[in-house]
């Protein structure tokens, strides 16, 4: 027998629409969880689908005005295109209208059948189409249906059908959810299944009139087969049940899906179906959260029901970051906002304020700053260190061992968090050591270590983030240099300190995460008034000054004065020279990147020969000059009042 292989699932997506930001969402993650576990040197199936048998897509079909075969076909490249767009790297996708599929069903339908687990009978009911779910009447809410993500009105349904028998799995079920503690994630969901199974299960329906649209019941066309009964065993298909090779894939190391198909199907139906047909069960289930947007519920009708590809153009567009960056941005937001497994928001604002603080300073920061110095000090070729930085290199492969521990337990969140201590100790590794100032005091071996373990760290982090960001991590890896393909780097590689190698040439530093930054607001008018003669400051001679913050984006020595420098500094949508006297106390590359306060009406005034638009405030401390930052982020160009 050939190796096992990690197998990973997503639910199969019902083809009525495109994906937005809340259904891609499993998808995402399976895919960062399929990328590390290929670092991991794991054989990985990852697979996807389209769930294309339900009325409601024969429904929608009718709708669009479209026969159902050439609609489903139409949404299935649909999906497969935006799952392309969003950096989706399946090994399997699966339709349910394939040939290949309709035949697992139809053999299952037949073995269940035969085992005398499904038997015939009248069906008197409830169901909802949107949900494609049974429902007792006890729990029909005034008509509706009871999921509160749902709320649509039911069909009363009275069918000669075929039933499965759900209610003979109740105890095996509770005993193998009791026997194997992980079977069903997070911990506070598998409590909901328990209480749920234990409420008593009832034998349910598992066909339908036909009515044109399903997979027909063996040797009874007038009956189509329930599009769960037909959509769960996907997984099986996939792993190709009943042929050699199934063992080598199934059963699943996790199957990924959102809490409101968790409870009843993922943990009822699917076990006691798999159960009835003798195959193993999957060794995780792990049920997730659902997004809202803005604070409201995702639907069509709402409007919000935003892409995630629409989400990424318009932070491209504020940004100038690349359509794939932004691809990634959105990925990485999604993957860090939340601990996996709870109900998150998406908004703008945060999305805007992760990207300012995480990408473009945290980690833009890290390489960039570094890169540019590697440039400018050592053109660019990486130095042999001479001794290392061994508080970073602890740090980064502590990192390594939490960025594993939390993968295992699919705590993306967490991997995340500690990823980006490692990029802040890098980061603050660099302000300590100062490299500017080893280069102006000449200690080229400090220089050379400084540099090295500081674009070391940026590599242990940038192979840890492919997952998450894989084109980001690629333009990270261009730009340091290193001609090994980044996606032959294994997970080993990513905490082996030291493997970047002196004496390549790295590219040049191009920030990949360009900062947003905000419009400022519209100025009020500065009322003109003549001084009154007294010592104390009016307030509106004090509104006369227009302070605000800028941050500084370039920074060089001033070309005529040794005690000057001369700063670039952004204002938001604009840019400005200044020349400050602070030549004594920073380095023009501590500077970037730093926020100011600048009096920004200043008339201005050219200092030995370099116009200065402006003046950067400082405390004076023993004649010593410290500048003014803001205490948090705070978007360039915002007024100080
Ligand atoms: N076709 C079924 C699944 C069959 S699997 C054998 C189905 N499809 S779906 O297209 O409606 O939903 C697919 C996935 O999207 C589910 O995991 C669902 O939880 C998820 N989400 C739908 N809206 C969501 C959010 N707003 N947030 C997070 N996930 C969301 O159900």
């Amino acid at each position: 027998m050939g190796e096992k292989a990690y197998y990973i699932t997503t639910p199969i997506y019902y083809v009525t629409d495109v994906p937005h930001i809340g259904n891609a969402y499993t998808t995402i993650v399976s895919d960062v969880l399929a990328r590390h576990q290929r670092q991991r040197g794991r054989k990985v199936v990852f697979a996807t689908g389209t769930d294309e048998n339900a009325i409601k897509v024969a429904e929608a079909a009718q709708q669009a005005g479209m026969p159902p075969k050439e609609f489903v076909d139409k949404l299935a490249a649909a999906f497969v295109d935006v799952w392309e767009s969003l950096h989706i790297k399946y090994d399997a996708f699966i339709r349910t209208t394939e040939p290949r599929h309709v035949a697992v069903v139809q053999r299952a339908f037949e073995i269940l059948r035969d085992r005398g687990d499904v038997y015939k009978g009248v069906y008197e009911g409830w169901y909802c189409v949107s949900d494609e779910t049974f429902f007792r009447e006890s729990e029909v809410v005034d008509g509706k249906c009871p999921n509160a993500e749902c709320r649509k009105p039911v069909q009363w349904v009275q069918e000669e059908n075929y039933y499965f028998k759900l209610s003979a799995y109740q105890d095996r079920l509770l005993e193998h959810i009791e026997r194997n503690p992980d079977f069903l994630q997070p911990e506070f969901r598998k409590n909901e299944v328990v209480s749920f199974i234990k409420q008593g299960l009832q034998d349910i329906s598992i066909t339908r009139a036909n009515r044109g649209w399903g997979i027909p019941v063996p040797g009874e066309p007038d009956k189509v087969i329930y599009v769960w009964f037909d959509a769960l065993l996907n997984y099986i298909t996939i792993a190709g049940w009943e042929s050699p090779g199934f063992d080598e894939i199934w059963p699943a190391d996790i199957q990924l899906m959102g809490k409101d198909i968790f409870v009843r199907f993922h943990c009822t139906f699917w076990p006691a179906m798999l159960m009835g047909l003798g195959v193993e069960l999957p060794k995780v289930l792990f049920g997730h959260g659902w997004w809202s947007i803005e604070g409201e519920k995702i639907s069509k009708s709402k409007g919000n029901a935003i892409s995630p590809a629409a989400l990424a153009a318009d932070l491209a567009a504020m940004s100038g970051a690349t359509n794939g960056v932004a691809i990634d941005v959105i990925r990485y937001f999604v993957m860090r906002e939340a601990p996996f497994g709870v109900d998150a928001d998406f908004s703008r604002d945060s999305l805007k304020n992760r990207f300012n603080s995480d990408l473009a300073n945290d980690l833009g920061n890290l390489l960039n700053r570094t890169l540019s110095m590697l440039d400018r000090y050592m053109d660019r070729v990486i130095p042999e260190p001479v001794g290392v930085a061994l508080d970073l290199r602890s740090i980064a492969e502590a990192t390594h061992k939490e960025v594993e521990s939390a993968f295992d337990e699919f705590q993306f969140s967490r991997a995340l968090e500690a990823i980006w201590q490692l990029v802040g100790a890098g980061n603050r590794y660099l302000e300590d050591q100062a490299p500017w100032r080893l280069h102006k005091e000449g200690k080229k071996a400090e220089l050379a270590t400084v540099l090295y373990s500081t674009l070391e760290t940026a590599r242990m982090v940038t192979v840890m983030i492919a997952p998450f960001m894989p084109e980001a991590a690629r333009e990270m890896w261009r730009q340091l240099g290193i001609p090994e393909p980044l996606e032959e780097q294994t997970w080993a590689d990513a905490g082996a300190w030291g493997r970047l190698a002196p004496g390549t040439r790295a590219g040049a530093a191009e920030p990949i995460f360009p900062r947003i930054e905000d419009k400022p607001r519209k100025e009020g008018r500065v009322e003109e008034q003549k001084p009154e003669p007294q010592e104390h400051l009016t307030h509106d001679e004090f509104k006369k000054m227009e302070l605000r913050i800028a941050e500084i984006v370039a920074a060089e020595r001033h070309p005529n004065a040794d005690k000057l420098l001369k700063l670039t500094v952004s204002l938001g949508d604009e840019r400005r020279t200044i020349v400050a006297g602070i030549a004594q106390w920073y380095e023009p590359d501590a500077l970037v990147g730093k926020k100011i306060v600048l009096l920004a009406n200043l008339a201005p005034a050219t200092i030995r020969g370099v116009q200065s638009q402006g003046m950067l405030l400082a405390a004076d401390v023993d004649g010593q000059a410290v500048i003014l930052t803001p205490d948090s982020d705070v978007p360039s160009g915002a007024k100080i009042r």
